[in-house]
This record gives C-alpha cells, structure tokens and sequence, in this order.
C-alpha cells in the first residue's frame, strides 16, 4: 500500500485496510484487535470530520496539554476520559451490572490517598462544617445473607464541595474519609456531613472543552464506596443525594437511578442516641448487595472475567 493511492474517494478505505493489516502479526492478539480497531475508528472520525492541517495541530496540542496538565494528584486524562462519558462507558461494560447486585459507576480522581481506619459509627468529616447526617446500612449477597466483615472505603467532599487533598492546610489529609469493616450482621454505620455538588477541576484543557461546549462542570453530591469482601466482586459506586442540583446532569455521566437516595430529616431521639448524633438529623440508608466473585477465564493471552 502506497501513499500514492490515497485520495477523497473509495481508495482512502483501501488505505485504511492497509494501515490495519500493517499490524497483522502483532503477537498479542487482544493488543493487535485493539490496535487494529483504534486504526478503523480513527480513520473513520478523520474521514468524517476532514479536519484542516491547523485543527489537526489543535488536536495534538490538546492532547499534549492534557498530558502535560497530569501530576501525582491530577489526572488530566482520566478527568477527560470522565467528561467524553468513556469511563462511565467502560464501568457500565465492566461492572457489577446485574439485576440482583448494586450497581457501579466510575472511581473518579480524588481516591488517591489512603482513607484512615475508622471504628463504625465514627465521624467520617470531623474538620467539615455542614449538616450532620448519619450513613448506613447492611451490605448482603444476591439472596440476602449478610457479608460480614466486608471492608468498606467512603470517601466524600465537604459541605462545601471540597475534597480533603484540594485544601492543603484547611483540612487534613484523610478528612472526608474512612475505612471501615462491617460487623458481622454485614452492618455499618458512619458519621458525616451532607456533602455538597461540586465542580470538577476546570483550570486545566478538560475546562477549556467543557467551557467551549458550554457544559457545566458539576457533580451532583455524593459519597463514593469501594466495597470489598473475600468471595465477591469487588464494588465502586457512590450514592447520590436525592434533591442535589445537578442529579439530572452530571458533568460525567455517572449518576445511576438506583443509587440516588434520599437523606432524610429523622426526628426519632432514640436514633439519634444510638448514632450519637443530636436529634433531629440527617438520616440516609445505603443497602449494599454484592455480585459473587465470577471465575476468570483465559481469552487468547488476557486473562478475563465472565459477564453476564
Ligand atoms: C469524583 O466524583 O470525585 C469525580 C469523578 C469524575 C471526575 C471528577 C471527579
Ligand atoms: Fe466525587
């Protein structure tokens, strides 16, 4: 195939299916599918577009900031990955998607220290001002038994919308977050604060995007779970706060129906005690089912997990 051969018309698919081919003897045949159908699609979003010489450029400057943007505490392309809707994409495709198990949704950047132990029924925020609320729940297999002593890591902003590691020197690392283990009913139980909707990071070129589409960089509140236990899949999902400005529009697709929930005014005095909270506060449930492990099975070199 010859650079000669490519024109505006029926060659350019011609050209294109030799680009594939070049990487026909890929030995890894996962990474040769892969690459294989990067070329396809790339070649179709270039014919589609047409961009000029300069836009072109644009695209690689664009590329290049992003990448150059990324530090130990910033990930400029995963927040890109986050506002395109491709990690919600990829949690959806890889997640604990069955009818009986809670369901997934993306990690997100700011799990990138390590939560502090804390006892159930601990304050998760103790530095946050905000509204008192009480988080808890049972956390069971498809037909309802309980997983005792399942780890269970929260991380959350403040009422404010701040993370912990954006505020160096107005909250202490770990602020805003716990790791916990459940009891062995499979119960847990923290204290926090109502968290707030936030912006994700705009003061790099996923903000230039968003600002040149016009889109809101808003989370609606919430609070992130990973949930982990021996025998089941392991679970990262957030619950979101009924009633949050943006629940309809989440600037990275990530809101799912099932973990909105509702956190309620509980004016029971004999509640608030056991939470050791001052009545009335802030109540919300999160029930918690896991999808039993799936095995692994071996496709070509990679290995992988069975999905229903
Ligand atoms: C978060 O919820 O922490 C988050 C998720 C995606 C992009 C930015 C922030
Ligand atoms: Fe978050």
């Amino acid at each position: 195939m010859t650079i000669e051969t490519v024109d505006r018309g029926e060659s350019t698919a011609d050209y294109t299916a030799g680009v594939v081919d070049s990487f026909r003897d890929t030995s890894d045949e996962r990474t040769k599918a892969i690459l294989q159908a990067v070329t396809r699609h790339l070649h179709a979003l270039v014919r589609e577009v047409s961009p000029t010489i300069s836009e072109w450029e644009a695209a690689i400057d664009f590329l290049t900031r992003t990448g150059q943007a990324c530090t130990q505490v910033r990930q400029e392309f995963i927040l890109l990955s986050d506002v395109l809707g491709v990690s919600m994409l990829v949690e959806t495709i890889n997640g604990t998607d069955t009818p009986d198990a809670t369901n997934s949704t993306v990690l997100g950047p700011f799990h990138m220290v390590q939560s502090p132990p804390r006892v159930l029924g601990d304050d998760l925020s103790p530095e946050s001002e905000g509204t008192t609320c009480v988080v808890h729940g049972t956390i069971v297999s498809p037909t309802g038994n309980p997983v005792p002593g399942a780890e269970i890591d929260v991380w959350q902003a403040n009422g404010n919308g701040f993370y912990d590691v954006q505020q160096p020197g107005v909250q202490t690392v770990g602020n805003g977050r716990g790791l916990f283990t459940a009891d062995e009913r499979g119960g847990f139980t923290f204290r926090t604060v109502v968290p707030s909707f936030y912006p994700i990071p705009t003061d790099g070129p996923v903000g230039e995007l968003l600002n040149a589409a016009r889109r809101h960089p808003n989370r609606p509140a919430h609070i992130h779970f990973i949930v982990r236990a021996p025998g089941y899949d392991d679970l990262t999902t957030h619950i979101f706060v009924a009633g949050s400005p943006y629940i309809e529009s989440d600037a990275v697709f990530a809101v799912r129906t099932s973990l909105i929930k509702h956190f309620v005014e509980n004016a029971d005095p004999i509640a608030a005690a056991r939470f050791g909270v001052v009545s009335p506060f802030i109540d919300a449930c999160f029930d918690i089912v896991l999808q039993p492990a799936r095995p692994a099975v071996t496709a070509g070199d990679a290995t992988t997990t069975v999905r229903p």
